[in-house]
């Protein structure tokens, strides 16, 4: 895909720059965030190319989602340069540019309203707006249908959010985030509460998803390495807000470097394409 990108100015007027096609979809040089007094994330490089889909791995704690929340500019760097599809952080409008980034996160699945219909509920990502205030209007209907049927989940379009399962919410709530048809696809532990077989049919639909003509750039955070499927090409760990491994998965995905990540003597193991870790049960080595 090769849309052309608007420059959006502080005073709200927008200009076309480069092509998609030319631009890092992310770059981070030398990012600090500190919080009340806490340094929540040290000096983090991280550079996403075109083509790419990343998985970010940390323990709980480690500024996965401040880092998220600092990309969306809901908290502001103490320190570095944030580039964003071309745009760099402090020289356009943020609010605007941040509608390019898709997120799927628990917090947004708790906002739902309960009796908002499925379809409701995908138009109003559209807007950047929680629930649908009024009729739909008939175009955004028929837009939030396709999406429906690209999420597979066209028989759910009358069902309000309330009786949705889990796995049917994850993926309403990715629906939701492609109307607003963004360049990225931040997906915040989106397997978190799902069963062993809805977590598996979701990688999979992620996984049909990712091989679509023009589909965006995933960010995948996660805690578990079983999650990352073939569609993931490269990996960030964080410890304690610093970097422990960037870069190509088969390079920084390794029992050692998920041993730092997570604080424990881990064993990563490949079968089938897919990874699983096994814990030690000390510190001891593995044999
Ligand atoms: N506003 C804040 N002020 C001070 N500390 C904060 C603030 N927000 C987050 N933290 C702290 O920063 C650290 C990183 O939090 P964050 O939510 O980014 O971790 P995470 O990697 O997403 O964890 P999890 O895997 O549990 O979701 C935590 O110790 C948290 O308590
Ligand atoms: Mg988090």
């Amino acid at each position: 895909m090769n849309r052309t990108l608007t420059t959006v100015r502080k005073n709200g007027k927008t200009k076309p720059s480069q092509t998609t096609q030319d631009v890092d979809p992310l770059n981070i040089k030398s990012l600090s965030v500190q919080r009340n007094g806490k340094r929540i994330l040290s000096n983090v490089h991280w550079q996403i190319r075109k083509g790419e889909n990343w998985v970010v791995l940390g323990s709980n704690g480690s500024g996965k989602t401040t880092m998220l929340s600092t990309l969306l500019g809901y908290f502001v760097p103490t320190r570095g340069d944030i580039t964003l599809l071309g745009e760099r952080y402090g020289n356009c409008d943020w609010r605007q540019l941040r509608m390019k980034l898709g997120i799927v996160s628990s917090s947004l699945r708790q906002l739902m309203a309960e009796d908002e219909p499925a379809l409701h509920a995908v138009i109003t990502g559209k807007y950047a707006m929680i629930d649908l205030w009024g009729k739909p209007k008939q175009a955004d209907v028929i837009e939030a249908k396709k999406t429906l049927r690209l999420i597979e989940c066209q028989k759910l379009a009358n069902r309000p959010w309330a009786i949705l399962s889990q796995g049917e919410r994850q993926r309403i709530l990715i629906g939701r985030a492609l109307m607003a048809k963004p360049e990225v696809l931040i997906l915040d532990e989106p397997c978190a509460g799902l069963d062993p077989a809805a977590r598996e049919h979701f990688l999979q639909f992620l996984e049909r998803m990712g091989q679509e003509q023009g589909a965006p750039t995933f960010i995948l955070v996660t805690h578990h390495v079983e999650e990352i499927t073939s569609m993931y090409t490269h990996a960030l760990m964080l410890k304690s807000g610093r970097v422990i491994a960037n870069g190509p998965m088969k390079q920084s995905l390794n029992s050692d470097n998920l041993s730092a990540t997570f604080k424990a003597n881990v064993k990563l193991r490949k079968r089938g394409g897919r990874y699983s870790l096994e814990i030690g049960e000390n510190q001891g080595k593995w044999m």
